[in-house]
């Protein structure tokens, strides 16, 4: 199977409305259900300005996508940067996630010099937990009852990954 990984375009705006209307895509991240086609639309538009969005495309299709958003507000922080990434449950478990983090990582070492990276995971995500691990990220600091998920509070990890 080959992974193709690209910048997401304007165009790609009902692919990622699709990915994000998968309950195992959105229940990980923040993202509501019922995502709108129209702010994914406009999402797409305006995110070339400030952030990196990557799709990974399997034979033409779009099967997961990522984001590499740099903290822009205060000059201090001009060396981090978070990031996110989600595959549709069809696609989850078969190298998509590990191919959307090395070209990140390309562009955050490479071509941006960022020397912090962070996200955040909830604490049950074992298989986002394990990826991150993999590449480098280590668990900062816990936050209890993070979010709402499926009627109830999920912790979340803090995890950053430093590059001297
Ligand atoms: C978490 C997620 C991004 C991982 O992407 P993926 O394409 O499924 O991951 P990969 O197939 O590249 O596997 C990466 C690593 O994760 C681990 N992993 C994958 N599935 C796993 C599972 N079910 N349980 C435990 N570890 C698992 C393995 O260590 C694997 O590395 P290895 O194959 O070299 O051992 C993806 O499952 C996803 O998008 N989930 C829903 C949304 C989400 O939770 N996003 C993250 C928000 S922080």
């Amino acid at each position: 199977m080959e992974i193709t990984i690209r910048r997401a375009e304007p165009s790609d705006f009902e692919a990622l409305w699709r990915i994000f209307a998968d309950e195992s895509a959105y229940s990980g991240t923040l993202q509501m259900p019922y995502p709108s086609k129209e702010v994914w639309r406009e999402r797409l538009s305006k995110s070339h300005q400030t952030d990196y969005i990557l799709v990974a495309e399997v034979d033409g299709q779009v099967v997961g996508d990522a984001g590499l958003h740099p903290n822009t507000s205060t000059p201090r922080r001009a060396h981090t940067a978070y990031i996110g990434m989600v595959i549709p449950a069809a696609w989850q478990g078969k190298g998509v996630g590990t191919a959307l983090m090395k070209a990140l990582l390309d562009l955050a070492d490479n071509w941006f010099g960022f020397s912090r990276l962070e996200l955040h995971v909830y604490t049950d995500n074992k298989a986002a937990i394990a990826l991150y691990e993999k590449f480098g990220f280590t668990r900062e600091g816990t936050h209890p009852r993070y979010a709402l998920r499926q009627g109830a509070y999920v912790d979340s990890y803090s995890m950053g990954r430093i590059k001297a």
